[in-house]
């Protein structure tokens, strides 16, 4: 959503921006080309994405900055780099394309490849940690809670009777046990039957939801008066955060009606653009089938 992401971003000459989801550098390179001067810290798990925005963006390297880690810990990079507040963010959740289409990086159900999932391959634990080592009622709990799956009994229960024999360690062999868990006759058309178990594991993997919250919050805080915050979420979960914490942010006195005066001080800290989040036009879902789950929000900072 490359036009909604300009215009509730509002870029401007000789601001300073930040990109917590570098990616291949799509979305920077719209803000660099919007505002003259302005500063980019772009920051991303994958050191893959690094490389592939810096070739990018390499016109404006005087003005970006780079950084590999946790978008969840902006305060302490950006205070590495001396910037204490910001014109903007945008968060572009999930994974890109590029990790998709990387078959050997093991987010795709669709090519067989280690069971990995890491965005960040240079550490953590991947899928295949979790799919061998936790216990079942845990992988149960992730199957159900991350990948909103109902079968997440059966699927974990099937993945615990498949370890015993030998260790889960490619994706086509958890592929054939989800589908052995599921019947057959339940298989929805629309989606495959492991969508949701993959999604639920690269979510665990990735910590994903808790770096949302850690970063929201955190990016919120250090916006400047006035500016601007892009949120784009792919999946129902990420956007209940999403919602939830900037209607906290946005919300004022919470005194009961009753008392003549506030005590509780509270003041709100945002305007919200989006009453409703934004969805991809047609066209561009046509060109993007993935753009077809995207949900976008946007706050002001006041
Ligand atoms: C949907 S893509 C972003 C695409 C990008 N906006 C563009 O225009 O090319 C998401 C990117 O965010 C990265 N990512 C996801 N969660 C992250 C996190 N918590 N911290 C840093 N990077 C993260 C992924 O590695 C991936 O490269």
């Amino acid at each position: 959503m490359p036009e909604e992401v300009v215009r509730f971003l509002a870029p401007r000459a000789d601001a300073v921006y930040l990109d917590g989801t570098l990616g291949g550098g799509g979305h920077a390179e719209l803000i660099f080309e919007n505002a003259p001067r302005a500063l980019l810290v772009g920051i991303d798990r994958d050191k893959e994405a690094l490389t592939a925005a810096g070739e990018r963006l390499a016109e404006y390297r005087d003005r970006l900055h780079l950084i590999h880690g946790d978008f969840a810990g902006i305060a302490g990079h950006l205070s590495s780099l001396g910037i204490s507040a910001l014109d903007g963010f945008i968060l572009d959740l999930g994974v890109s394309s590029h990790q998709l289409d990387s078959g050997e990086r093991g987010f795709s159900f669709q090519q067989n490849a280690p069971l990995d999932m890491r965005m960040d391959s240079s550490s953590g634990e991947t899928a295949a940690d979790l799919v061998n080592d936790l216990p079942e009622p845990e992988l149960e709990r992730i199957i159900r809670e991350y990948g909103e799956e109902r079968w997440a009994r059966r699927i974990a229960s099937f993945i615990a009777r498949e370890r015993n024999e030998s260790p889960i360690r490619t994706t086509f062999r958890l592929v054939d046990v989800i589908k052995g868990a599921v019947p057959k006759v339940k298989w929805d058309e629309r989606i495959h039957p492991a969508t949701r178990t993959f999604q639920a594991l690269r979510i665990a993997v990735n910590h994903e939801l808790e770096s949302l919250e850690r970063g929201m919050r955190a990016a919120l805080d250090l916006l400047k008066p006035g500016g601007r915050g892009v949120i784009i979420s792919f999946h129902s979960l990420e956007d209940r955060i999403v919602k939830h914490i900037f209607r906290e942010y946005a919300e004022g006195c919470t005194c009961p009606r009753q008392l003549p005066v506030c005590v509780c001080g509270k003041q709100p800290r945002v305007k919200i653009w989006t009453g409703r989040p934004v969805t991809a036009t047609q066209q561009e879902i046509e060109g993007n089938p993935r753009a077809r789950s995207a949900k976008l929000r946007a706050v002001e900072k006041l």
